[in-house]
């Protein structure tokens, strides 16, 4: 059958489509500027056809309804980040998370988490019939393969990228037409502090590097400073609107990658309409899994692959956590792990853990004598390897225990150096 009768068959409303979703199933969503909101809705508006759903989507952007209080009977959040709208529910109990590096995410589908239905939005079909999820890949590919519900919303807004991303219209069940613009993320305010910051961290960056980096302030001001720089590239798990001005700008080339030359890849991408409208049939953005993007021994292919991350807290020995803050999981690993590892096996690669020296306004040092009771490790010491805050660079790989310590105290805000000198005296026996 010619992929258009498939697609006008399978054509139906939002409200439609949802009845093949049934109490008890698992279903998964995409997520981020990917989420489906139209769908979701239809869910949320027919509740009551429903209990028990189990709704698991991994970064919500919009107002996640499912989400919220007085859906539980309906809807169980389950999710491996936890993010704004979900927090308070995975926090209530009415949700749960499940610790899990991003690579790995798609694989849960094939054991401990096999999904009943796929919700997806993608772009209109080609000329063959195949459809591209755009501008979040990672786990929603698998999804789609393996769920044997799809329900896809076709949106003319989503980009069309290239890559491993395209799902065909005889894969999906339901076909939903309906239109809207992304989610749009502005990009932050960067700070004088994330500043000294991104100056340093960039300090670290040499012409032909293969970056990672991650959303917010401070890869957004780590960009701010590689504008003298030459034939850098990117590999990474996601992507915003800094990337694409240093691409206008000639910095960001991809020229001097030693894989996949001439190409940026990413798993999912987070910014305004600009940077929506660079990635749209531009076949120098390669979207793939996140079981390929984020693979240690696949980004490790990079030579010189620098990764810069952010955390919440280190502590003396260099153990990083990213994700909690004392016993509340306030986010999660994402993919810090498997950028940490790659950057690590990179022939020439450096990974970078970047933070401010306090946080709550200036009240609290993030490098701590020991981790808050309650948090977790999401960087051991054993892979850690820069810590940068604003007042320098601390490097921890290959150095005693006792150096280490010293290095990060150099670089604490000078309000709580003292104390901290203090406690190395008393934990390592030891003159700082
Ligand atoms: N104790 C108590 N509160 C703390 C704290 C600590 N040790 N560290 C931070 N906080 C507070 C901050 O003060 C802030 O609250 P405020 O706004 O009321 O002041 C809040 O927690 C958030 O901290 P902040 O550092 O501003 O968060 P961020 O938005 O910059 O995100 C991470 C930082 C670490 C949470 C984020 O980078 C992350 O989720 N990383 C893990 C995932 C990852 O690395 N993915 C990689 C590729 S995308």
């Amino acid at each position: 059958m010619d992929w258009r009768d498939i697609y006008k068959s399978r054509l139906t409303s939002a409200d439609n489509a949802v009845k093949s979703v049934k109490s008890g199933d698992r279903v998964s969503v995409m997520h981020c500027a990917g989420e489906p909101h139209h769908i979701m809705e239809a869910m949320v508006k027919n509740k009551d056809q429903y209990e028990n759903v189990e709704v698991t989507l991994m970064l919500p952007l919009g107002k996640a309804e499912y989400a919220q209080p007085g859906m539980e009977k309906h809807f169980r959040h389950v999710s491996q980040f936890v993010g704004g709208p979900s927090r308070g529910t995975i926090m209530a109990g009415h949700g749960d998370y499940i610790p899990c590096n991003f690579s790995q995410i798609p694989f849960q589908f094939d054991a401990t988490l096999p999904i009943d239905a796929a919700i997806i939005m993608v772009s209109p079909p080609d000329a063959h019939g195949y459809c591209s999820l755009g501008v979040s890949v990672d786990y929603s590919k698998r999804a789609s393969e393996v769920a044997p519900l799809v329900i896809a919303q076709i949106n003319k807004y989503m980009p069309r990228c290239h890559g491993d991303c395209f799902v065909h219209v005889s894969e999906m069940t339901h076909i939903v037409e309906h239109d809207a613009p992304l989610i749009e993320l502005k990009p932050p305010k960067i700070t004088d502090v994330e500043k000294a910051i991104g100056e340093h961290c960039a300090s670290l960056i040499k012409d032909g590097d293969c970056l990672q980096l991650g959303i917010g302030a401070i890869p957004d001001a780590v960009l701010l400073f590689l504008k003298n720089k030459k034939d850098l590239g990117i590999h990474t798990e996601m992507f915003s609107d800094g990337a694409v001005d240093l691409v206008e700008a000639g910095v960001i080339t991809n020229k001097a990658k030693n894989f996949h030359k001439g190409q940026m890849l990413a798993t999912f991408l987070m910014g305004t309409k600009k940077l929506y409208d660079f990635v749209n049939d531009n076949p120098t953005v390669q979207m793939y899994p996140v079981t390929y993007t984020n693979d240690p021994l696949i980004s490790s292919k990079n030579d010189n692959l620098v990764s810069i991350n952010s955390c919440l807290q280190v502590d003396l020995l260099g153990q990083v956590c990213s994700e909690m803050i004392g016993s509340m999981q306030y986010s999660a690993v994402g993919g810090q792990v498997d950028f940490v590892r790659g950057a690590y096996l990179s022939k020439g690669g450096r990974s970078i853990i970047a933070t401010t020296s306090t946080a709550k306004g200036g009240t609290l040092s993030r490098i701590a004598p020991l981790l808050d009771t309650g948090s977790c490790v999401t960087t051991s010491r054993n892979e850690v390897e820069y810590v940068i805050t604003e007042y320098g660079i601390a490097h921890l790989r290959y150095h005693t225990v006792r150096d280490r310590a010293r290095a990060l105290i150099n670089i604490a805000h000078p309000n709580f150096r003292d104390e901290l000198k203090e406690a190395f005296e008393k934990r390592f026996n030891a003159k700082f």
